[in-house]
């Protein structure tokens, strides 16, 4: 099949990659240079800004981005923008497929309206999880569902030809609200185990071993760890999407809004106790935080929490340098390497960084990442 895949971001050149390997002749389309050009090399299909070389495509693929505006909530400009543009180009008949995270109805009331009649329309909402081993985008179960029975028949012929397993649901709407419960699920039970360790360090019982006697039980119990808060643009936002579609038909999603609140709050809560843990303030004091981005194994810094504590901190006073191989630069700063301080925070624990700098100059350390690897106790 001829493919064009709107959006050339984390989502699209992956689907971009597996669809070529898979045999079919992909474009990738992204109005971003810098990113065209540093796709270039390492991708082997074409990547271009011409949305005229869609035509002829039998498969439109979208995956753009789909983030929160500044009230926190769903900015569908991207997509918009990327349907305009197509709607410009696109005069024969074509499978649309919206790969991009949105809330349901996003492909019948958004997509469709301003693509128009003509076309075939299917949501497949993609649930890749960066720097998973495990789980890509072959073996990762794909949901699919269309507008119309053909629709949905050819976006299952797409899926089938690089996805081992591809589940057809009964509405693009059920896809669509499947993404966001899927992600909303992380957030509330992240959310849940970060309330527990401020209640187990306030009651003065090791979080850790109680979460890993909970998880003795062989059913009816998933473990989740507590950390500095979550990030990247998944998580924090997707459950946004839902609580927005839930208000819009007069729906309190208190539960999701609680979560969000708890989680975006880790910050703040790890910087009374790092305030705490160097008397009573940072004022003056060195800190150091290791690893910056959201995720191990990631350089993406959208809405990370580490940043959060590091404006807190240098907020009140302290002076606060990073180090981040992974991430490099970050806001016009550089990683710096890991040296004596005051306080050494681990928020994000990339694997190989060698922590003896610390180990060496004695420094305190607290490790308020997801990481057990990092052979310091855990604040939390
Ligand atoms: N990254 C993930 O882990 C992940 C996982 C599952 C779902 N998603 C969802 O997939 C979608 C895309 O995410 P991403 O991580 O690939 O985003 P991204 O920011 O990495 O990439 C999006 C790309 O789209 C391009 N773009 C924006 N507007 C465009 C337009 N009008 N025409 C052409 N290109 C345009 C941008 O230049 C960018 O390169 C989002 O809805 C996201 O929520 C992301």
């Amino acid at each position: 099949m001829k493919v064009a895949i709107i959006g050339q971001g984390y989502v699209g050149s992956a689907l971009g990659i597996a669809a070529n390997e898979a045999g079919h002749d992909v474009l990738g389309i992204d109005i971003d240079s810098k990113r065209r050009s540093e796709l270039a090399s390492s991708i082997g299909y074409p990547v271009s800004a011409d949305y005229s070389s869609v035509q002829g495509s039998d498969v439109v693929v979208i995956a753009v981005p789909t983030p929160l505006n500044e009230k926190r909530e769903p900015d569908l400009t991207f997509l918009e923008s990327a349907c305009k543009s197509l709607a410009a180009v696109l005069k024969s008949s074509v499978l649309v497929v919206n790969e991009s995270t949105s809330y349901p109805g996003t492909l019948r009331n958004v997509i469709a309206p301003i693509l128009g009649d003509v076309h075939l329309y299917a949501a497949a909402p993609e649930r890749i999880d960066p720097a998973n081993e495990k789980w890509g985008i072959e073996n990762t179960p794909r949901l699919v569902s269309g507008l119309s029975s053909e629709a949905t028949s050819k976006a299952l012929d797409f899926y089938r030809s690089f996805c081992e397993e591809v589940v057809a649901v009964s509405t693009p709407e059920v896809a669509e609200a499947a993404k966001l419960f899927e992600n909303t699920f992380r957030q509330v039970n992240i959310a849940l185990v970060n309330e527990f360790a401020q209640i187990a360090q306030a009651l003065g019982i090791s979080t850790f071993e109680t979460l890993g006697a909970a998880a003795t039980k062989p059913y009816g119990f998933m473990p989740f760890l507590p950390s500095i808060g979550v990030g990247g643009h998944c998580i924090p936002v997707d459950p946004s999407y839902l609580s927005f579609a839930a208000e819009k038909v007069g729906v309190e999603a208190s539960f999701i809004n609680l979560a969000n609140n708890v989680n975006a709050s880790m910050p703040e809560y790890l910087a009374a106790r790092i305030s705490e843990l160097l008397g009573g303030s940072v004022s003056g004091k060195t800190i150091q935080v290791a690893g910056i981005s959201y995720k191990a194994g990631v350089a993406d810094t959208r809405e990370s929490p580490a940043l959060k504590l590091i404006s807190l901190l240098r907020g009140a006073g302290a002076k606060v340098s990073w180090h981040d191989q992974v991430v490099g630069e970050w806001n016009g700063e550089s990683s710096t390497p890991l040296s004596s301080v005051d306080l050494g925070v681990i928020a994000t624990a990339h694997e190989g960084v060698d922590y003896s700098a610390w180990k060496n100059e004695k420094t305190m350390v607290i490790d308020v990442s997801t990481s057990s690897n990092t052979g310091w106790p855990k604040f939390l």
